[in-house]
């Protein structure tokens, strides 16, 4: 039986591998569960899958959990972020699925990684914010780092069996979110429950909007660079509206392979949990007779900047992708407040970037200095009027 710390257990990615979970009760048990404040939901997996620890954002949740919970029989709870790298660390764990959204994820994920534990990584978060120093402490402690990632378990599963050097170029696939065919004026009157609409995947608000902005992509370009060691200029994105193709790889002789499935990501998440091993799960089959067509895209880069300003920050490198996430996390809540336009959203990530002189990598406290910086940076910006803030 794997023992599972799940990092984020109330979310999109944290409720679907509680899903699977569910499904294969002989296969898993939960150690360790962490979550923010959703502490009914939270209060409900603890009951039905008993874990030890438990840990949530701040002491107001606890308390309030606290309540949730009967007398007795209660696994250890703790808060904050050293409650969070606690659960990380549960021991006994063999495996943590890290899944909390944001940069919030990045401390928890590396104690795993010092801890030996294996990791099987949604919080993309993480490897831009600090792919480096991951990486290199995960070859010092022999870890592997599953992906979750649809996009990044899919390149994985088509390398499988080949060699890296004959990898010539990785493909991600964007389903092009909600805007895709929409015209640039329209693009400045976006509302966040618009933008709150994937055409095709369940996620989280802080993702959908990545996807609604192609600021995911980014984020993705960046992490499949770090995680599969190539340049970004060897990462291309095409928007593949139907989902169904979740990336793909070009090899030296002009073969590509892709992998396929229904957009459900218990698969990646089942996957990255018994790898390399597959899981029977239930569900509707991939019908492709069904679907008819699969189209590609090139992405259109002027309706939707965020997307090079990925390719910029990976092409500076150091410091500057950790200055896009903690910028577009700011953005992207200001968005949501309504506080900013759908559009201020790449002009403060730019701007911020703009006012940054990357450093190399070389430690958790740079990279959290950076990131309260530009986090700091960004919300200054916005709380200037007409700084990013027009449409
Ligand atoms: N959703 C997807 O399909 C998908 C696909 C690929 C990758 N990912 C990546 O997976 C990660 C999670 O995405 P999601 O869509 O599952 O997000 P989500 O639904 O918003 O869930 C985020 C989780 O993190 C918890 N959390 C947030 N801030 C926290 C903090 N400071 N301390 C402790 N817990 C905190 C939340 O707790 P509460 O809700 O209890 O407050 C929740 O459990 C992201 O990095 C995303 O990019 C997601």
């Amino acid at each position: 039986m794997k023992k599972l710390a799940i990092l984020g257990s109330t979310g999109s990615i944290g409720r679907s591998t509680l899903a699977v979970v569910a499904e294969h009760p002989l296969e898993f048990t939960v150690m360790g569960l962490a979550a923010g404040r959703n502490v009914e939901l939270l209060a409900a997996q603890i009951r039905q899958f008993r874990p030890r620890v438990v840990s949530v954002q701040d002491e107001e949740a606890a308390a309030r959990l606290r309540e949730l919970l009967p007398a007795d029989k209660n696994p250890e709870l703790l808060a904050g972020p050293k409650g969070a790298a606690a659960v990380a660390t549960a021991p006994g764990a063999d495996l943590v699925v890290s899944a909390m959204v944001g940069a919030a994820g990045l401390e928890p994920t590396l104690a795993a990684i010092e801890a030996g534990i294996p990791v099987a990584l949604a919080n993309k978060e993480t490897l831009v914010a600090a792919g480096p120093l991951v990486m290199a402490a995960a070859r010092k402690t022999g870890v592997p780092l599953l992906p979750v990632d649809s996009e990044h378990s899919a390149l994985m599963q088509a390398m499988e069996g080949q060699r890296r050097e004959d990898v010539k170029k990785l493909w991600l696939t964007a389903s092009g979110g909600p805007f895709r065919s929409w015209p640039a004026e329209k693009l400045a009157r976006v509302t966040p429950a618009q933008a709150l609409r994937h055409p095709n995947w369940d996620m989280g608000a802080k993702i959908t909007i990545d996807s609604a902005t192609m600021m995911n992509k980014a984020l993705e370009v960046i992490e499949a660079s770090v995680l599969f060691a190539l340049p970004v200029d060897r990462i291309g994105v095409y928007i593949h509206p139907q989902s169904i193709i979740h990336s793909l790889v070009e090899f030296v002789d002009g073969s590509v392979i892709a992998q396929l499935g229904v957009p459900d990501m218990r698969l990646p998440i089942a996957y990255a949990l018994t790898y390399p091993r597959r899981l029977p799960l239930s569900g509707p089959p991939l019908d492709l007779g069904q679907i008819a067509q699969l189209t590609f895209e090139e992405p259109d880069l002027e309706r939707f900047p965020s997307l090079s300003l990925g390719y910029e920050a990976a092409r500076a490198g150091g410091t500057m992708p950790a200055v896009l996430n903690a910028a577009n996390e700011v953005a992207v809540a200001a968005f949501l407040a309504e506080r900013l336009s759908y559009r201020g959203i790449p002009r403060v990530v730019a701007a911020t970037m703009e006012a940054h002189a990357p450093e190399s990598l070389h430690s958790l406290e740079q990279v959290l200095g950076v990131n309260r910086w530009a986090r700091e940076h960004a919300q200054n910006l916005i709380a200037r009027t007409g700084a990013g803030n027009s449409s």
